[in-house]
């Protein structure tokens, strides 16, 4: 049994404080949805502790005034921008294909949630399931190559309080039999996020790859758009600076040196439930599960081949 890894920072944590004293110079980066919500904080204090961060975005226009504003901010020129559409694997290839030399932190930030009907990409593949996580999946494997000639890089995989909804349902993936919910399908999704770093970092901690996941709790972002906004109550709301917090530790901190296939949430490794909580936190058996990892690995591998 490993010991839940505890740090000094929590809820009030930024990123800011986070990632004080660390120098990145010389590290790269890409942070997916690097334009939005708490990816652009995740990529203003790497770009602002040196590391040259590229954001990886569907929208280039967007990324693009994103880019420069957190240049102008951080006062390094090395923000920069590549069109990456996760539900779209000719453009995951595109993107790894144009990737060069080698790639210290994958932020794997991107996502949507709780589209409201059923949608499906061409191959079939429901739509959150394919953007958060096979999209991601496809990434990751794909600079797998960069990872490797960093010498020593992190994966970080941004799941959800979401995933205590739903296991990956490996039987009906993309629900073809199950009835659309919109929170199922976020929940299945943000389990095989999780499940993601597990399996990362089996196959690859021996070549200096580590992989963790986490919840980077409640913040009032344009995710929320088709629920009509955030329902959490004021108290256990975060600012977008708190919740790219956790995301900026497992990226950067010392503390997680050779640590990997973990999830966390207020920048302290979750407690593992046996049962969904009211207050949503902790993190369920089935994210974590080594044998489903291993299961939704080569199912992932087979869908994207
Ligand atoms: N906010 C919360 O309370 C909360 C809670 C738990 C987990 N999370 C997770 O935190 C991460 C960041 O979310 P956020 O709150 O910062 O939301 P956000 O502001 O909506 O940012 C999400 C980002 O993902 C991008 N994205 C969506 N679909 C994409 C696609 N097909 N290809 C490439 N990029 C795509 C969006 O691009 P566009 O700007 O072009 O739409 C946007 O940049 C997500 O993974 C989310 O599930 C958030």
């Amino acid at each position: 049994m490993k010991s839940p890894i505890k740090t000094p920072f929590g809820f009030h944590s930024t990123a800011d404080e986070v990632i004080q004293g660390i120098d990145l110079t010389s590290k790269r980066a890409i942070v997916t949805g690097g334009s939005s919500g708490i990816g652009i904080d995740t990529a203003r204090v790497l770009a602002g502790a040196g590391a040259e961060v590229t954001l990886a975005v569907r929208s280039i226009d967007a990324g693009r005034r994103v880019a420069a504003e957190l240049q102008a901010l951080t006062g390094n020129p090395k923000v920069l921008v590549a069109p990456l559409d996760l539900s779209d694997q000719a453009s995951i290839t595109t993107f790894v294909a144009n990737w060069q030399g080698p790639l210290h932190v994958l932020i794997n930030n991107a996502g949507v949630m709780a589209l409201p009907e059923l949608a499906k990409t061409p191959q079939g593949w429901e739509m959150q399931f394919a953007t958060n996580f096979l999209g991601h999946f496809a990434l990751t494997v794909g600079l797998q190559a960069a990872l490797e000639s960093a010498g020593g890089a992190r994966i970080v995989s941004v799941s959800s309080s979401g995933h205590l909804i739903a296991p990956v349902v490996f039987d009906d993936l993309h629900f073809n039999f199950l009835p659309y919910d919109p929170f199922v399908a976020y929940g299945q999704s943000k389990s095989a996020c999780a499940l993601m770093a597990v399996e990362a970092t089996r196959r690859w901690a021996s070549r200096g790859i580590y992989a963790n996941a986490l919840n980077p709790g409640a913040i009032a972002t344009n995710l929320q758009k088709h629920t009509g906004g955030l329902k959490t109550p004021a108290e256990r709301r975060k600012t977008t600076a708190q919740g790219a917090a956790t995301s900026i530790l497992l990226a950067t901190s010392p503390m997680l040196e050779g640590v990997g296939g973990r999830y966390f949430e207020d920048c302290n490794e979750a407690e593992t439930v046996a049962r969904r909580p009211s207050d949503y936190r902790g993190v369920a058996p089935y994210a974590l599960d080594p044998a489903s990892a291993e299961r939704l690995w080569d199912t992932a591998q087979k869908l994207i081949a």
